[in-house]
């Protein structure tokens, strides 16, 4: 959460730090701020709200900067608790969180210093003007000896013009070199660029930007040499190709993601480390959040069901207090879209500490997660910028989907007819998009919901455990995604006439269970909207709307049950005047604990 931008160059910085922005605006837009050096002056910028907020400052003179967009963890969004903040002679953006920031603060309170912000970002630069004794490097190394928690910084000094520090400590921060500027940002496609060179900082790593050089330290300011990164070029230009939104254009994008995902594993298939891995593994550990969750869920009942290996699920944020049951031939795989999320981050590090193999299914390469991972399982979905996961999710599934059948083969298992299955998935979903259209009209019954249900059974309830997460963040409508089965051992008392349930029904050996839970609902009131692979189901009397999506394999059924989901917490969203590529309080990338 949080994005921070900076440059030093021959040319205005305001301009490069805005678009670097923007382009980070999916890790928060709760206000945005730039600093600029113009000679030893430090002239600051700052707006509550997104980054457009911020464009009268374009035109500010100045050829070094730094530049923050904020997801608020201490203190309210607000112009006053927007970055950049500054001290004396500093100026500084933060992306983390201080977890010793009470007792910090209490310190500086006593020694007779004041706040203009509720951050804890504020402090660190209160702290390096009292630790400033000329030396701009050493002042930094001392303050951050002081932090507890995630952060990566970004620092200009008055006293050094055309000169920047920072340092990563669990967020990420990438350092970018072109021909005649240097560039820093929290993520690869905010610095992007023809002839750019990338490095991504290791926890600990500081760097020290002048003119046209960069020098990189350890975390006791001994010089090192960085390997630059390789990174894809189109990452920088994401366009709407003629789409309202990012999250409707990224649906759009399903079936490629899914193709390109099952590409990339059928070509990690003979890895030695893969091979090695599928033999030894007796159990399975799923560790994600939100969506990455949601996913794993799903996957859980394919790598069982095809593999018989036993598979967990946990919310990676759980995981790590529960002292789990782990062993050399415990398989952790952590799922994050980002991979970056600090919960799953931590996660993987625990497992990894209780001597687990830990693969990473990500869609970043060059992620704290990778990092951290044995072996990488990279999805392809390309970049997705809405904040709701879409195509990611399918993407995660196709490589879980690919990762259990290779268990199954493994273990001598006939999955001739999955593999197949699997193979077909990405037409399917070109198959099933047309269906979002369908449910745009839905929308309208949701609009003044005191709460949606969300059922179905199996994989089924893992679809519905990810539609009803998706129309939550966008649409702020209360729900859940349950049992089908469970909802007469309680919950069946939420729902009435003011409640829509959306049931899912792919598996036929399921249906009849399923549609008893669905005439239950209906018996109390509750308007039914099916989501089936069955046509014979859509007129019953029970059922108030439905769409229709292709058969597939059971297991892979939630890739495509997804969509319908997905496009209408996306059009609900739209019809109560919600953004939904920046759902509000939310970020794409959750850095902090
Ligand atoms: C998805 O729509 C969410 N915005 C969110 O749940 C997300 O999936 C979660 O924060 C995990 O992110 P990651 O995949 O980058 O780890």
């Amino acid at each position: 959460m949080c994005g921070i931008v900076g440059y030093i160059g021959k040319k205005p910085a305001a301009p490069y730090l805005l678009d670097g922005l923007k382009k980070l605006e999916y890790r928060g837009y709760d206000s945005a701020g730039i600093a600029l050096l113009q000679g030893q002056t430090l002239i600051v910028r700052k707006e509550k709200g997104r980054v457009e907020q911020l464009e009268k400052a374009r035109s500010a003179a100045g050829t070094a900067g730094i530049g923050h967009t904020r997801w608020a963890t201490h203190g309210k969004p607000s112009k006053e608790n927007a970055h950049p903040h500054v001290s004396g002679k500093f100026a500084l953006v933060h992306n983390g969180i201080i977890e010793n920031d009470y007792e910090l603060r209490a310190r500086l309170i006593k020694w007779g210093e004041t706040f203009s912000s509720q951050t804890d970002s504020e402090l660190i630069v209160k702290l390096l003007a009292r630790e400033y004794c000329g030396d701009f490097l050493i002042a930094v190394k001392n303050v951050v000896k002081q932090l507890r928690g995630a952060f990566a910084l970004a620092i200009l000094c008055a006293d050094f013009p055309q000169t920047i520090v920072c340092v990563r400590q669990g967020s990420p921060l990438i350092v970018g070199k072109g021909k005649d500027y240097l560039a820093l940002a929290s993520d690869i496609p905010a610095i992007a660029g023809e002839g750019v060179s990338a490095f991504v900082l290791k926890d600990g790593e500081f760097a020290l930007l002048r003119e046209t050089d960069v020098f990189f330290y350890d975390a006791q300011l001994r010089k090192i040499e960085k390997e630059q990164t390789e990174y894809d070029l189109q990452t920088d230009s994401p366009d709407l190709c003629g789409f309202r939104h990012f999250m409707r254009k990224e649906m759009q994008e399903i079936p490629q993601a899914v193709k390109d995902s099952l590409l990339q594993i059928a070509q990690a298939e003979q890895s030695a480390c893969l091979r090695e891995l599928l033999r030894r593994t007796e159990r399975v550990q799923i560790v994600g959040c939100g969506t990455a969750y949601h996913s794993g869920l799903a996957a859980k009942a394919a790598i069982e069901g095809l593999a018989r290996i036993p598979t967990e699920v946990c919310i990676a944020s759980e995981y790590r207090y529960r002292n789990p049951i782990i062993n050399a031939n415990t398989l952790v795989i952590a799922v994050s879209q980002s991979g970056e999320t600090a919960d799953t981050l931590a996660a993987a590090q625990l497992a990894k500490e209780h001597g687990a193999y830990v693969a990473a299914v990500t869609n970043v390469p060059y992620s704290t997660l990778t990092e951290c991972a044995d072996l990488l399982l990279p999805t392809r979905a390309g970049r997705e910028i809405g904040v709701a996961a879409t195509k990611s999710y399918n993407a995660q599934l196709a490589v879980l989907y690919a990762l259990a059948l290779l268990f199954a083969e493994e273990r001598q298992k006939d999955v001739l007819a999955q593999k197949r299955a699997l193979q077909a998935m990405p037409q399917m979903c070109l198959s099933a998009l047309p269906v979002c259209e369908e449910v745009r009209g839905w929308s309208s019954y949701f609009l003044n919901a005191r709460s949606v249900y969300f059922i179905g059974r199996a994989e089924d309830y893992a679809a519905a455990a990810e539609g009803s997460l998706k129309l939550k963040e966008l649409s702020y409508l209360p729900g859940e995604g349950y049992p089908a089965g469970e909802l007469k051992h309680g919950t069946l008392a939420l729902i009435d006439e003011t409640t829509p349930v959306i049931a899912i029904l792919t598996r036929k050996d399921l249906a009849e269970k399923t549609l008893n839970a669905v005439h239950e609902v209906f018996s109390r009131g509750a308007r039914v909207f099916l989501i089936t692979a069955f046509p014979e189901y859509r007129n019953r009397e029970e059922v108030f709307a439905s769409v229709l999506i292709p058969a597939c394999e059971r297991y892979f059924s939630p890739m495509l049950s997804v969509i319908p989901l997905q496009a209408l917490a996306y059009y609900t969203a739209l019809a109560r005047g919600n953004d939904p590529d920046k759902p509000r309080n939310l970020a794409k990338s959750v850095t902090v604990e």
